[in-house]
């Protein structure tokens, strides 16, 4: 996507300089900055400090974190603990587990002096597949959202969290089918739930407005109210774990969405890749939900009015918080999962009508 009218990805390699440049998402949307990753230690870095995040980012991110651990020394004993040093980074996001599984995959059986151009060569794959699979994620997206633009004469629909071209490494999840509406001349406004503690509904504005999406920021808990007075046409969301059975791990304020959109018979879409599905993880009662630290939920950042960062602590340490960075929708408040492969109902039968080749037995 573009970026003040320049095509731009989130994350770019640079092998010959042995390092990895990402867009640092701590910085936006008030400042627009690339970081260079150049080491195991601070891929890993990058990813737990949300530097880079969103689901297929991180494990693309991984990828390329590999990659950096081999350039450097490629035994068995680096490519084991830069895999375990990634994997330890965050929890929920299936993505990160499945791009070090398949770059470690690939690697292990190469001769070590192969192996690091290997790494760099695969997590480009990923990154590539990734592009390809939200690009189409964005048409299959449309063909959902077209019909109900219908209704009101323009499309309303609502997000939370980001999962634009920010959260990948082009076009988004949740957002590319907004993006395909918008670009295909349909009407759209987006509502954008501002997602404390980490705020990346911000994220998501600043994205919408660099491409011209007509949006409108919420707080979080204004959704439910915009929900019943008939004023969102779907709620389009991403996805950090799919389980087997079509239950949808989120950001934190997902599920909530989920039910209000439920109540007031509006569809609810989850877009999501194959890498975001964990057909290991039947249900979602068993998918790990990363708790982050207290301080995210005590302490606001943003910027003075000279535009310098500032924190303001509006909760003194002493007080508990408790700070689950994601939820669990159960798949029967899901219209739909929207794939690179087309949509299918939440459901193991609806998964496996899109990926076959996970059907056993
Ligand atoms: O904690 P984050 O910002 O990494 O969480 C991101 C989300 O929950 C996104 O909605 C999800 O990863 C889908 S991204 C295409």
């Amino acid at each position: 996507m573009n970026v003040n009218g320049t095509p731009t990805r989130t994350i770019r390699p640079a092998p010959a300089a042995r390092a990895v440049d990402i867009i640092d998402q701590t910085a936006l949307p008030h400042d627009f900055r690339w970081l260079r990753l150049a080491s195991l230690a601070e891929a890993a870095h990058a990813i737990r400090s949300m530097q880079v995040r969103g689901a297929p980012l991180i494990g693309v991110t991984a990828a390329y974190g590999v990659a950096l651990a081999l350039t450097v020394h490629a035994d068995d004993a680096t490519l084991r603990q830069a895999v375990a040093t990634l994997a330890a980074t965050r929890p929920t996001a299936v993505n990160l587990h499945w791009a070090l599984a398949r770059i470690a995959a690939h690697l292990a059986p190469l001769p070590e002096a192969q192996r690091a151009d290997a790494a760099w060569a695969e997590a480009a794959a990923i990154a590539e597949e990734d592009v390809a699979q939200c690009r189409a994620i964005g048409t299959h997206g449309l063909a959902l959202l077209r019909p109900l633009a219908g209704r009101r004469g323009r499309l309303q629909l609502m997000t939370h969290c980001n999962a634009g071209w920010l959260a990948t490494v082009d076009h988004g999840t949740a957002l590319a089918p907004i993006y395909a509406a918008f670009d295909a001349g349909i009407p759209v406004h987006v509502w954008v739930s501002e997602t404390r503690p980490r705020n990346q509904g911000l994220l998501t504005a600043w994205e919408l407005a660099q491409h011209g999406v007509p949006h409108t920021v919420i707080a979080d808990n204004a959704a439910g109210l915009l929900l019943a007075r008939g004023e969102v046409d779907a709620v389009i969301v991403g996805a950090d774990r799919i389980a087997a059975n079509g239950d949808v791990a989120n950001k934190v304020g997902t599920y909530l969405k989920a039910l209000a959109a439920y109540a007031a018979d509006v569809p609810f879409f989850v877009a999501a890749p194959r890498s975001t599905i964990d057909f290991a993880c039947a249900s979602g009662a068993d998918i790990p939900i990363e708790e982050r630290e207290g301080d995210e939920v005590r302490v606001v950042h943003g910027r003075d009015d000279a535009g310098q960062p500032a924190a303001v602590r509006q909760l003194p340490a002493s007080e508990a918080v408790a700070n689950p960075a994601f939820d669990v929708t159960r798949a029967n408040l899901v219209a739909a999962i929207i794939s690179e492969r087309g949509s299918a109902p939440a459901s193991t039968d609806g998964l496996l009508s899109l990926y076959p080749e996970e059907r056993r037995g």
